[in-house]
């Protein structure tokens, strides 16, 4: 059976809302590999003090120009990489990425990930049934795991026969769905995305959109989307987060992107291209 939701407490101050996750003081330093065998070795603060709290349900994105640290951060709540400094917590539970994968299946239960590339994320010698079935043989999930996969793949817009065939045969936009199905095959109740519509045209960058914020609705998932596209965090997220160097400069509501007077937060929205407008006009 499936691991106990993560118990809920209280967010930060001025909020009452159940927190999905929770980050302190997290930080992650890159060793650098020395140049000469006389030289120290430099390192790179890629992440430095990010404290968050995502409240349940939210639709968190986190934005900021390239190199500012959103995927360095997105792996850390993912639980891929180990901090340098500080924690990740769910329901108060530590998320020990340096743990072995069995003390920590409990989060991956509770987790999807989907990433920006669906052609390097797939592998190209596994039908999809069995692509998207992973998760529940790795997590040793209980039931009928063919029941299980079809379910994702019908959420996901695709046809029942997908799961016969090859990812060559899908396309980009396709592609990404079978990414998704996998990561929300297990019943997870928090999804992480990377960029998970930076590599897709304007138009299937649009339904996927539709396809998450579907999913969130149905499932009750929290999502936490790393993007440097303004525009894709406006029309899904509830909630943003602003990364500069390695820093969280900005934070709050949705709307504080229009309302924001920090300057990266300006920068950034400034220079973001603006949405094709509905065929109505604004
Ligand atoms: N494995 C690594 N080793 C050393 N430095 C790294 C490593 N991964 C990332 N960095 C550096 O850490 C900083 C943050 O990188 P990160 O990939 O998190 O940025 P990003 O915001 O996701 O950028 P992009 O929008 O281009 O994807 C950058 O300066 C990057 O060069
Ligand atoms: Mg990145």
């Amino acid at each position: 059976m499936s691991d106990p939701a993560p118990e809920t407490r209280p967010a930060d101050a001025g909020s009452s809302a159940p927190v999905a996750l929770e980050v302190r003081g997290l930080g992650l330093t890159y060793r650098l590999p020395r140049r000469g065998p006389f030289e120290p070795g430099a390192s790179l603060p890629a992440l430095q003090g990010v404290d968050l709290a995502v409240p349940r349900g939210a639709r968190f994105g986190i934005v900021g120009e390239s190199g500012s640290g959103k995927s360095t951060l997105i792996r850390l709540l993912a639980g891929l990489e180990r901090p340098t400094t500080g924690t990740v917590t769910v329901g108060g539970r530590p998320v020990d990425a340096g743990a072995g994968a069995g003390r920590l299946r409990w989060f991956r239960r509770i987790t999807g990930l989907v990433l920006q590339d669906p052609y390097a994320s797939l592998d190209p010698r596994m039908r999809v049934g069995s692509i998207v079935a992973e998760p529940l043989r790795s997590l040793r999930v209980r039931g009928d795991h063919d029941a299980l996969v079809a379910d994702a793949l019908r959420r996901v817009d695709l046809p029942a026969d997908a799961a016969s065939r090859f990812p060559h045969a899908f396309s980009g936009g396709q592609r990404q769905r079978i990414a998704i199905a996998r990561a929300i095959v297990h019943g997870p109740s928090i999804l992480f995305g990377d960029e998970p519509m930076s590599a897709l045209d304007v138009v299937v960058r649009a339904r996927i959109i539709e396809v998450l914020q579907t999913l969130a609705d149905d499932l009750g998932l929290t999502l936490v989307l790393v993007s440097h596209d303004i525009g894709v965090v406006q029309r899904l997220c509830d909630h943003v987060a602003v990364l500069d160097a390695g820093r969280i400069v900005d934070a709050g509501p949705i709307g504080l992107l229009d309302a924001s007077e920090h300057p990266i937060t300006r920068a950034l929205v400034d220079a973001a291209p603006t949405l094709p407008s509905p065929p109505d006009g604004r």
